[in-house]
């Protein structure tokens, strides 16, 4: 089956590490095989891998180019609908047994996973499930050199101290969008501080876990106030965004 797709959902097709990934959960699925949504199907695949499991699925895309995509692959499945609406406001008929939802990204920061979940979650039946099920972001200090909010491909940094897990999101809880914490790293080499990395790893299900790959999640740089630190030395950093409205809404703070 050939897939028609945009340049950047091609770039998510190649990427194998992301699509194993989603296929070994979406295979893993077992339960009642009734309904299923697949909310920012992009090109169409993730439904594709859900086809032979539900008896209904509704696959969401906001963006009309890419809708139009997934509607000519997906075409020939009788178990599945392509909708061209947005999956935050859309009203759902029924209610599914499992929601994926690939609108991943850093921390949640920059695309609408939190504001469609919190939305669409009503239509998910009581014991439903959701794919992802949670993530994990983890913090490291260190020094960078360029001084502004970036994705770590192609930029120098050096890390200067081990990594702190600092939250696990929990996809199928109500997800406060408002984002604050006080974060302590532990310095393990003399340098100046003057950023922080993010790390985000994406829980699939209870046996499938996903780091960064190439076009999933990358890790995010984010500047601080440059501040001389010792080995040993214990830094303490406020860091506040708002998950889904870009990495424009990230701030912080050395305490
Ligand atoms: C990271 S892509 C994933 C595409 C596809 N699920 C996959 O895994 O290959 C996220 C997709 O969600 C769509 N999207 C973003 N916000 C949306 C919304 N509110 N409603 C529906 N689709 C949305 C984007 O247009 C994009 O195609």
């Amino acid at each position: 089956m050939k897939f028609q797709a945009t340049h950047y959902h091609l770039d998510l097709l190649k990427d194998s590490e992301r699509v194993s990934a989603f296929f070994e959960a979406i295979n893993q699925y077992s339960s009642d095989t009734d309904l299923a949504y697949d909310l920012g199907c992009g090109s169409g695949l993730l439904s594709y891998f859900l086809s032979d499991k539900f008896d209904e699925i509704i696959s969401l895309e906001m963006d009309s180019k890419s809708y139009h995509c997934a509607f000519r692959n997906l075409e020939k499945f009788n178990n599945i609908k392509v909708i061209n609406e947005d999956a935050s406001t859309y009203d759902f008929e029924g209610k599914a047994d499992l929601i994926v939802c690939e609108m991943l990204d850093t921390a949640l920061i920059d695309e609408e996973e939190v504001s469609v979940l919190n939305h669409a979650r009503k239509f998910l039946k009581e014991d439903g499930q959701i794919i992802p099920k949670a993530i994990v972001n983890i913090a490291e200090l260190v020094n960078m050199q360029r001084h502004y909010v970036h994705w770590d491909e192609n930029a120098k940094y050096e890390i200067l101290s081990k990594p702190v897990s600092y939250s696990k999101i929990i996809l199928k809880d109500k997800i406060n969008p408002n984002f604050e914490k006080d974060i302590e790293f532990k310095s393990d080499k003399d340098h100046t501080a003057n950023g922080i990395k993010i790390t985000t790893v994406t829980i699939l299900n209870d046996d499938v876990v996903c780091g960064p790959t190439p076009m999933f999640n990358p890790p995010l740089l984010i500047p601080i106030d440059e501040t001389e630190v010792k080995c040993n030395d214990l830094i303490n950093v406020k860091l506040k965004y708002i998950m889904g409205q870009g990495i424009e809404t990230i701030e912080t703070k050395i305490l």
